[in-house]
């Protein structure tokens, strides 16, 4: 038997090296800017002390207020550059005030909600900085009548499955797997899970926002207007302001769905399973999400190296169409009526962040992470099926490398359907499949860092004749600093055209444009954020 136990949350794959580095050059925050506090105080409300969210070096609980939304341990180093200041907002007015003072001290801000950036984005920077954390500011209104939702940013996606399944067994809402995830960075980012062949993204089921702007305006919808709207549904919402909340339409969802995880290695025939798998992947019929995880395991029995294809699927429907849909259109799975499980949609969000089955359905309420290692990730867009033979070096490569894992979440259906246009997410029609590439590790230290960041750059290399090119797009949420870095000076908006262009397309240059009327001067800016136009 090989180990089934692959983490579809944050893939568990640990590599724990026998070497580790101690560090002694250990990164002191700066000093809070003299005048920084005292502004913070008179700005607030003052029915809403802004006091008790103001957290510096010098306060106790500072350490692990930062540790516990950090959620790459890559950003948990002695060495990672920490925040002068934290400020844990409880109020509105703490995010209006961190925004007026901040702009006039000239301060560099980063903006926390889930903490899930996958290169700490949200809470490192190269300059002196300090981080708003949106934690505390995590209602879910949910309101089954209109089948709507408001929800603010510091509320994870567990909170927000949790709440909709207290009050419907027949509604849900497409977005992430991993139920730690915050609202904050996921639905501005674009937002995908296991719905999204049904229901699009979670930006596609976005119908109002709360956001202050950078003159610590509250806007909604009608007050922002439709061009900033449309940039904090998938453009990020780091770059045009603070998302307190978004508004959700529900999605109906039936009372039975169908899951199943099946692994075939290469001695089961995976080679051709795989290939079939990418004729059909996104021509399923639209209530069948199939994805597909290939990793490299021992074979037990041959004590060799292999490939092992994990087939995961969920389906809005009961176990016997299931079946008959897998085997029409995708017979060479070989799938069995005892692989599938029937079960309420929201134990099927426990079950796909791989939790074991009967799982009391509050473990969506715990904001402690499953998994918690050192990541990289990257990630790639497949137009075309890759060819048998293809394939076959893939396999190799693989387990040369043996440590970086590929993740196919397919497209098509409702995908297909939204114009590219329609929110800054430009990959719509014409793509089989999403590709991510994933290493996870246990040791800490740069040269285990670089070691395992290495690994996944050379399978992103190998992959280069299989997909998409000028440009070679990417995902947005899936954050990676290797496609550029903006370093928000003369060259910002040469630097932000380097990665823009892969994450948004065509799209990016509507994003500036909004950038540059909303931000002209560039208050709202990190490593990836969109820039404005040259002067
Ligand atoms: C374990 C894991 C599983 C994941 N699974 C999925 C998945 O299934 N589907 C998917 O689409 N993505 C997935 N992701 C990626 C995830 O969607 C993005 O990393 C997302 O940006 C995380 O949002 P956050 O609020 O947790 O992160 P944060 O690190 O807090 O923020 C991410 C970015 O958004 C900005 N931001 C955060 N809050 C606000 C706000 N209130 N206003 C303005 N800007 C803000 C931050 O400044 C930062 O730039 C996963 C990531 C991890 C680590
Ligand atoms: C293979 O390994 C697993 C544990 O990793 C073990 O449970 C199983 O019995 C082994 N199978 C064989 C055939 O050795
Ligand atoms: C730490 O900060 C919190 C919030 O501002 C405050 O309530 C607490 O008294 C501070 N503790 C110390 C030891 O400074
Ligand atoms: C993060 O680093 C701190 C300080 O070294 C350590 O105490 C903490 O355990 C680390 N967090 C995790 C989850 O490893
Ligand atoms: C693999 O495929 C071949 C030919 O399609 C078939 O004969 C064989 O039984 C399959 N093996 C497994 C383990 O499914
Ligand atoms: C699958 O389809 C074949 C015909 O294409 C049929 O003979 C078989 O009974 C079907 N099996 C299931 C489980 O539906
Ligand atoms: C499906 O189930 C049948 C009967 O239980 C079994 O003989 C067969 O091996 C199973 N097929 C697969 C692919 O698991």
């Amino acid at each position: 038997m090989l180990n089934m136990g692959i983490s579809r949350c944050s893939s568990s794959k640990l590599v724990i090296l026998l070497f580790s580095f101690l560090l002694s050059n250990i990164s002191m925050a700066t000093s809070v800017p003299e005048d920084f506090i005292p502004c913070l105080l008179s700005h607030a409300n003052p029915s809403h002390p802004i006091s008790p969210a103001i957290f510096s070096p010098t306060n106790s609980s500072y350490s692990s207020v930062l540790q516990s939304y950090i959620r790459n341990l890559r950003f948990n180093e002695t060495t990672t550059r920490k925040p002068f200041l934290i400020i844990t907002a409880l109020h509105e007015s703490h995010v209006q005030a961190s925004i007026i003072c901040a702009q006039k001290h000239n301060l560099q801000m980063k903006i926390r909600s889930g903490g899930h950036d996958y290169e700490g984005v949200s809470y490192v920077a190269e300059v002196p900085f300090f981080i708003l954390d949106m934690f505390n500011l995590r209602s879910v209104n949910v309101d089954i009548e209109s089948e709507t939702a408001w929800v603010q940013a510091g509320a994870t996606l567990g909170e927000v499955y949790y709440r909709i399944a207290e009050k419907s067994k027949i509604h849900g809402f497409p977005a992430g797997v991993c139920p730690t995830v915050g609202v904050g960075g996921h639905f501005s980012g674009g937002g995908y899970g296991n719905l999204m062949r049904k229901y699009g993204l979670s930006v596609d089921q976005i119908v109002d926002a709360q956001l202050v702007d950078v003159h610590g305006r509250l806007l909604d919808r009608k007050s922002m207007g439709e061009d900033l709207f449309w940039a904090i549904t998938g453009g990020g919402g780091a770059s045009f302001g603070v998302v307190l909340a978004y508004k959700i339409n529900l999605v109906r969802v039936p009372e039975i769905v169908s899951v199943f995880r099946v692994p075939r290695t290469l001695e089961q025939n995976a080679t051709d399973i795989v290939y079939h798998y990418l004729q059909v992947a996104d021509k399923l019929d639209e209530d069948l999400f199939v994805r597909l995880t290939l990793d490299v395991v021992t074979n037990n029995q041959t004590g060799k190296k292999t490939v092992r294809a994990s087939f995961i699927a969920m389906f809005l429907g009961d176990s016997e169409r299931l079946l008959s849909v897998v085997n029409k259109s995708f017979p060479q799975l070989g799938l069995n009526k005892s692989d599938i499980i029937e079960m309420s949609w929201v134990q099927s969000v426990l079950f796909w962040t791989s939790f074991p089955l009967g799982t009391p359905e509050n473990a969506l309420l715990s904001r402690t992470p499953q998994v918690l290692t050192h990541l990289k990730r990257k990630s790639d867009y497949l137009k075309k099926p890759i060819p048998k033979d293809g394939l076959e070096f893939i396999w190799k490569r693989m387990i040369e490398l043996e440590t970086p894992m590929l993740t196919f979440n397919p497209y098509g259906g409702k995908m297909a359907e939204i114009s590219p246009t329609a929110t800054p997410f430009p990959h719509r029609a014409g793509n089989l499949a999403k590709i991510q590439y994933a290493t996870n590790w246990d040791a800490s230290g740069t040269k285990a860092a670089n070691h395992y960041i290495d690994l996944t750059r050379k399978l992103y290399e190998y992959m280069t004749p299989f997909v998409s090119k000028n440009p070679r797009e990417a995902f947005f949420n899936y954050k990676d600093l290797d496609l550029g870095i903006n370093h928000n000076g003369d060259e910002s908006y040469v630097e932000g055209r380097v990665y823009g262009i892969k994450y948004f397309k065509g799209n990016f240059n509507r994003l500036v444009d909004i950038k540059t009327r909303v931000d002209p001067g560039n208050f709202f800016r990190n490593e990836q954020s969109i820039p404005t136009l040259p002067k």
